[in-house]
């Protein structure tokens, strides 16, 4: 009887339990740590809060202003905070600023409930680290997420407990500007880096005072702009979609991501700043998202642009009733929410879920119980020696080996002269990226090229600079002092690429080509017939056929950030061996785009011997440089591939291994990748798709086994009826150091 009751008990509860709303069950859990502590009394907190403001003080909670550049706010915001009608901020920061204006909110407004203030820190706060871009190119979450966590500590010190980051938007479009600010063309790679930039920034518990909370941007397929060009149209299937651009998303979500950010693109014909299938159905209903979603910039007010709305009014209406909690910037929540309410278009319901989630954020980050932060922290966080050597240390892994013939490279510090040339070479501004944050103009402390290459060199070696042309110009006037100066030289480094404004937000390029009369520098200096290294400084692939095909060496290092040229010296010289990996394909012509390497096979898959197959007439149909290419100054062999299975039922797992061997004479670093290819299935399936990956590094002579599990998530693809399944048939798997080429295995996925 006692075992009976006692388990109709339990079955009761559970009941019970089961009826709550899914987050509130996490208050019947008993609360383990800090975190899970304040999150577990957060709800009672919430609707006893809402259940006290009036509508304008809940359409308030739900509007964002921007400070201005600088980080001052504006003269009507303290106003607008002292009568609880500004949630939050964009772009104010700065310690003292930030606890000003908490003040007024804490003791001078009715309800007291905390300003929340947001900050695009992209790829670091002050000390910046390599645009995301190149940091991805290290193929190592543990970098990117030691740079999220640095960010972060600085950020949170001057104020800021938000950041619009990670952007988790895969792009395959090099044309598109904003590829720059994520981790390029791959889901399974985007994802991996998703989490790891959410957990930097978050940590276990973004409650956490050093802290910022992350939001996943720009929800969703942004990357997928027409023709490339930024803020485009984007229509593509739903199995495209859920394939390719939602897995970063879902990824964010899975790690704890606080936030997301609607985007500025209308996705087969709803813009998705409205679109309740993807900020709803997905978001909420599919993923159970429990945080908010902010709009981009005016996204709300531009819906009328979209042409969805041909009122103010109805732009707010479609944007909070698909999903939008917070409008950035453009006022229509306040404008028009309470006449919204009036004439039954909007219900109160909707308005208070979204207050709801904004103030469970605001709970989740502690700002109630501990509003202010610590004005002490800039002097000591902000630009620390240890965050300058972290970002010199994730700026080397970030850089990719394109091409080293003849073993050019590293150079010998003790050569007899160096020419150092190209306007790049001598560059603060560029070299941090477009998205700079609280570096934007700050750039004395910035190491250039230039600065690096003396550094690291003694004083017996003669160095000698020419700018030689300006990044984008048609002036060839400084070729002569360039060539002279390669002329006096044992070789000459030349620094080529783009300016940090020809890439980022609104910097889409019709051209992949090097701006101005760059090649035209390279092939005058090169003529000298000296050895020639090129430096890539750059936002985006480049269709850098001749240098790809005439130059001995070439090292890519986008925008490398605050220690850039100690990072680019580090490498050139030989202290670090260079490891890292592209993690977006560099076409041969802007003509073949878009151009990936988990294709499709088509029909007629393209042979160079038979006309009437998928190519060119006028250029190869292969990439410049492929996904996940890199070289390094030692050499890896991998052999002996092993499956732990031949054949393996659909819930199944196998794991794939191959043993990598250093070979040469340097330690160095390997990025080890596992690809599978669906041989037949009832949906064509990519020639190949990324599921695994590891950087090692290995000691010369040294040997590892590298393993890699693969399951059900890994093989599965959405159906004809967009299910998501694993498909009986033959499978490939191949394990090598880039998206071509590696060893081979067969292994079969079988009903029984
Ligand atoms: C911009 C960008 C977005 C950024 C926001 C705030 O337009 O699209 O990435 O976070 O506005 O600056």
């Amino acid at each position: 009887m006692e075992l009976a009751k006692t388990a109709s008990v339990a079955l009761a509860l559970i009941l019970f339990a089961s009826t709550l709303p899914a987050f509130s069950v996490r208050a019947v859990a008993p609360p383990h740590s800090a975190a899970q502590q304040r999150r577990a009394n957060v709800e009672p907190r919430i609707n006893a809060l809402i259940a006290r403001m009036t509508v304008e003080e809940k359409l308030g909670q739900l509007q964002q202003l921007d400070g201005d550049v600088d980080g001052s706010f504006r003269a009507e915001h303290p106003d607008l905070v002292r009568r609880g009608l500004l949630g939050s901020f964009l772009n104010v920061r700065g310690a003292k600023r930030v606890n000003e204006l908490q003040r007024i909110a804490m003791n001078e407004s009715r309800l007291k409930i905390p300003v929340l203030f947001g900050y695009d820190v992209i790829h670091g706060y002050r000390t910046i680290f390599p645009v995301p871009l190149g940091e991805a190119s290290s193929w190592s979450p543990a970098d990117a997420e030691r740079a999220a966590r640095i960010a972060a500590r600085e950020a949170s010190a001057a104020g800021v407990r938000w950041t619009f980051a990670p952007m988790v938007d895969i792009a395959r479009d090099p044309r598109w500007g904003r590829i720059v600010e994520g981790a390029g063309e791959d889901p399974y790679f985007g994802s991996v880096m998703a989490r790891a930039r959410v957990r930097g920034f978050q940590g276990a518990d973004y409650g956490d005072p050093t802290r910022v909370v992350a939001c996943a941007k720009h929800y969703v397929a942004y990357g997928a702009a027409e023709a490339g060009r930024d803020y485009n149209t984007t229509d593509m299937s739903e199995t495209t979609l859920r394939e390719i651009y939602l897995p970063p998303f879902k990824a964010a979500v899975d790690a704890g991501v606080g936030t997301f950010m609607s985007a500025f693109n209308d996705l087969n014909g709803v813009p998705t700043s409205a679109n309740p299938f993807t900020l709803t159905e997905i978001l909420r209903n599919e993923w159970k998202f429990d945080g908010f979603v902010v709009s981009d910039y005016e996204s709300v007010k531009e819906l009328m642009n979209h042409r969805l709305a041909d009122t103010e009014a109805a732009a707010a209406r479609e944007a909070l009733n698909a999903g939008v909690d917070i409008e950035m910037v453009s006022r229509l929540y306040n404008k028009h929410g309470a006449q919204l309410l009036r004439e039954n278009k909007l219900s109160m319901n909707t308005i208070d879920e979204a207050v709801r989630r904004v103030l469970r954020v605001k709970f989740r980050l502690g700002l109630f119980e501990n509003p202010y932060v610590d004005e002490a922290r800039e002097a000591t966080e902000i630009l620390s020696r240890e965050h300058l050597r972290a970002a010199r240390e994730v700026a080397t892994r970030s850089m990719v080996l394109l091409k080293n013939e003849r073993e050019v490279l590293p150079l010998a510090k003790t050569l007899r002269s160096i020419a150092v040339i190209g306007a790049l070479a001598n560059d603060q501004k560029n070299l941090i990226g477009s998205w700079s944050a609280d570096a934007l103009g700050k750039t004395d402390n910035v190491i250039t090229l230039l600065a690096g290459i003396k550094a690291k060199v003694g004083a017996e070696t003669k160095i000698n600079y020419a700018k030689g042309c300006e990044i984008a110009c048609d002036n060839v006037d400084g070729f002569a002092e360039a060539v002279r100066a390669a002329s006096e030289s044992d070789v000459a480094i030349i620094a080529i690429g783009e300016s940090a404004e020809m890439s980022g937000e609104a910097a889409s390029r019709s051209s992949l080509d090097l701006p101005g009369r760059q090649l035209d520098l390279v092939k005058a200096v090169q003529a000298t017939g000296k050895p020639t290294v090129i430096v890539l400084m750059n936002g985006r692939p480049l269709t850098i056929n001749w240098i790809a095909e005439n130059s001995s060496a070439i090292l890519e290092t986008w925008f490398a950030g605050t220690e850039a040229g100690n990072a680019i010296a580090d490498v050139l010289f030989g202290d670090i061996n260079p490891g890292g990996k592209l993690p977006v394909t560099f076409p041969r012509h802007v003509g073949q785009i878009p151009l990936y390497y988990n294709h499709k096979s088509t029909g007629r898959p393209p042979d160079a011997k038979n006309k009437y197959t998928s190519k060119y007439l006028d250029v190869d149909v292969t990439p410049l440089f492929p996904f996940g290419h890199g070289l390094s100054y030692t050499q890896f062999r991998l052999a002996n591939l092993q499956l732990s299975a031949q054949r393996i039922r659909p819930d199944g797992r196998l794991t794939a291994s191959v043993e990598v061997e250093n070979t040469g004479r340097r330690a160095g670093d390997e990025v080890v990748q596992l690809y599978i290819r669906d041989v037949a299935a009832s949906v064509t399936r990519p020639v190949r798709e990324l599921k695994g990956f590891e950087r090692i590094s290995l000691r010369p002579g040294e040997r590892r086994r590298v393993t890699f599990t693969l399951t059900p998530e890994s093989l599965g693809f959405y159906d004809r009826e967009m299910r998501f399944r694993v498909e009986p048939g033959a499978f490939k798997v191949f394990i090598g150091t880039s998206s071509v080429g590696g060893l081979e295995g067969d292994f079969e996925v079988a009903d029984k």
